[in-house]
């Protein structure tokens, strides 16, 4: 049988996804990741971890596959995540600096007063921010010594091809590379003035590959069987957007994690709204280009409030809410660690607003709900911004979606539909997707009018339909600009 093994790398936990030639889910197995946070603003984790994650969940995967073994391996991944390792021994070196690392946010201030903001937007389409990978790239180069020789530097895409390919293949995808600060979206390579500006040596670089190149072939790991083809590499948030489909201009996705990333394809690469980021979704043969704002806390806001309340976890949300329709005007920004899309601003402070005698646990839980559906629709109106942008339907997967309450507001807030998918791994079942198409287990017709792009599988999964008036969706959205613009004074 034509089984994909499809890996997908996430901060907290890696999962594994047994796919059959026709995309159902033959078996699963997962193994949490640990994640550290060593001071205010940094957030790290262990390479050696990652890869344990990555075996535990592929054992955990193939047991329960009942003999069926993978004929390929597709892998999605956390993005902007760095990881430096020794090239001759294999060790890490230094800690995994986390997405959500901010050490570097100084040196972002630095590059952007001597001007460097305007290129690097041009060029990689990404704003000048402690999030993406260049600067932390920079500072795990200085902390592995002079010159960093013997150093190599890569995204989490990169670390584990490396790994499945027993170090026969240093390579990271074109999707996460466009995450770095350091590609050039136009020429798809890293780009030379960015590389010194950031001082990253492109030979500490993985080469890019296309996401469907094919990156070699497993060595005798013992957890998988080797010389099997890793067909297909995805950066998770994009392999999510394909798995949904979204290969047009009028579609697009939000994804509900830790953060969210809102992503839509557009038809060509050009400058970008304000706040919003273009970026490479993927390439297969060509490249398809999308626009993506990203919401730095947001599951995390609602495992926050959950703590606060006394909750077990996030998902009590719902409940703790259900006795009030409104939040009795109060509002929760969870800035955490600043705002990222659409208002890039770090210096953003968390803040509850509105609180009065009357306040009771349910307004917060809701506020903490509609925190997260005001800061999408946030991002989806910002990508609207740009003239044939308009997001129909906006899909929707990610843990939070399972908060029926959430994916209500969240067509209510943004006044269209929202599809809900009933799968559970997107990212997992998109670079099995391209996997499968890339060996050429199932056909990929490409539909007229549109040279060079896939057929998109029919959406799935329950369509939530508004029901707010227009007056009342709009001045539940000013007043929520009110408390976003008090966050950032
Ligand atoms: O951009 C960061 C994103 O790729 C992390 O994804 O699934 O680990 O929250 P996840």
């Amino acid at each position: 049988m034509d089984a994909v093994l499809s890996v997908d790398q996430g901060t907290t936990n890696t999962k594994a996804l047994l796919v059959d030639a026709g995309g159902t889910v033959l078996a699963r197995g997962s193994a949490p990741v640990g994640v550290a946070f060593p001071r205010p603003g940094w957030v790290e984790q262990d390479a050696a971890d990652i890869w344990r994650s990555v075996e535990l969940a592929v054992r955990d995967c193939l047991a329960a596959a009942a003999g069926v073994t993978p004929a390929a391996v597709a892998v999605s991944n956390q993005r902007e995540s760095v990881v430096a390792w020794d090239r001759g021994t294999g060790r890490p070196i230094g800690p995994v600096l986390g997405w959500q690392d901010a050490r570097a946010a100084d040196r972002c201030d630095e590059l952007a007063r001597a001007g460097l903001g305007g290129a690097v937007r041009r060029r990689t389409g990404l704003p000048l921010d402690p999030m993406f990978s260049a600067p932390k790239m920079a500072w795990l180069l200085g902390a592995a010594g002079p010159g960093g020789a013997g150093v190599a530097l890569g995204t989490v895409d990169a670390w584990l091809v490396w790994r499945l390919t027993g170090g026969a293949v240093f390579a990271c995808e074109a999707g996460n590379a466009s995450r770095t600060l350091l590609f050039d979206l136009a020429t798809l390579d890293w780009h030379d003035e960015l590389l010194d500006a950031f001082g990253v040596p492109r030979a500490v670089l993985p080469e890019v590959r296309a996401s469907d190149a094919g990156f070699g072939v497993t060595a005798d790991l013992g957890f998988l069987p080797p010389a099997l083809p890793v067909a297909a590499v995805l950066a998770d948030s994009h392999a999510a957007l394909y798995q949904h489909g979204c290969r047009l201009p009028g579609s697009g996705k939000s994804t509900y994690g830790t953060g969210s990333s809102v992503m839509a394809p557009v038809a060509r690469l050009d400058d970008p709204p304000a706040g919003v980021a273009t970026t490479l979704a993927w390439l297969t043969g060509r490249p398809t280009y999308a626009r993506e704002g990203n919401i730095i806390a947001s599951g995390a806001a609602l495992a926050w409030m959950a703590r606060t309340l006394d909750l077990p976890d996030a998902t009590h949300l719902d409940k703790a809410a259900e006795a009030v329709d409104d939040t009795g005007g109060v509002h929760f920004v969870p800035a955490f660690s600043g705002l990222g899309a659409p208002y890039w601003d770090r210096s953003a402070t968390g803040l509850l607003t509105g609180v009065t005698g009357g306040t009771e646990r349910a307004h917060l839980a809701l506020a903490a709900l509609e925190s997260v559906a005001h800061q999408v629709a946030d991002v989806v109106e910002a990508i609207e911004a740009s003239p044939g942008a308009a997001i129909e339907v906006l899909h929707a997967d990610g843990a939070a979606t399972a908060s029926r309450r959430l994916m209500r507001i969240q067509a209510d807030l943004l006044g269209r539909p929202v599809r809900v998918t009933d799968l559970p791994d997107a990212s997992a079942l998109g670079a099995a997707t391209l996997a499968r198409q890339a060996l050429g287990l199932t056909a990929s017709p490409v539909p007229a009018g549109s040279p060079g792009v896939e057929a998109a599988p029919a959406a799935a999964g329950t369509l939530v339909e508004p029901a707010l008036a227009a007056g009342v969706r709009a001045a539940r959205r000013a007043a929520w600009s009110g408390a976003v613009a008090r966050s950032r004074v």
